[in-house]
């Protein structure tokens, strides 16, 4: 019934976009706002690495790691409320992974560290976002 898959869309579609804005809107109300929560600048370039095909890594995202980019438990002590990103690679590859830690792509670069936000900010600080 093509009319009916047609006026399914009409109304979905509108629906599905209220709910996607509904949704997005709780996870953003229900999201930790508090300073304390956001990472600190490890680095304002990223750290390139040889990832080993399915081997998993933690990557640091509170920023206070020693071992950058990979956590080393510090955020347990300096940063409760952030825990490490786990993740494997698919293949074996040379990749950049994020030192700034705003990165919108993490565990890896996707330039945010050229933000002027990232680049007048100090080292180990909490830059103003
Ligand atoms: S180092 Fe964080 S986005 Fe590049």
């Amino acid at each position: 019934m093509p009319g009916l898959q047609k006026a399914r869309g009409l109304v979905t579609s509108p629906l599905g976009s209220f709910c996607r804005f509904f949704f997005y809107q709780i996870r953003s109300c229900s999201a930790p706002s508090a300073s304390s929560v956001r990472p600190v600048i490890a680095a304002k370039e990223p750290f390139p690495v040889d990832l080993i095909a399915e081997k998993r890594y933690a990557w640091c995202a509170c920023g206070h790691s020693q071992k950058q980019p990979f956590c080393d438990g510090t955020h347990k002590k300096n940063a409760p409320e952030m825990s490490s990103l786990k993740f494997t690679a698919g293949e074996s590859k040379k990749a950049w992974l994020c030192g700034c830690k705003y990165t919108k792509n993490p565990p890896y670069c996707d330039g945010t560290h050229k933000e002027d936000f990232v680049q007048k900010a100090d080292l180990h600080s909490q830059p103003q976002v």
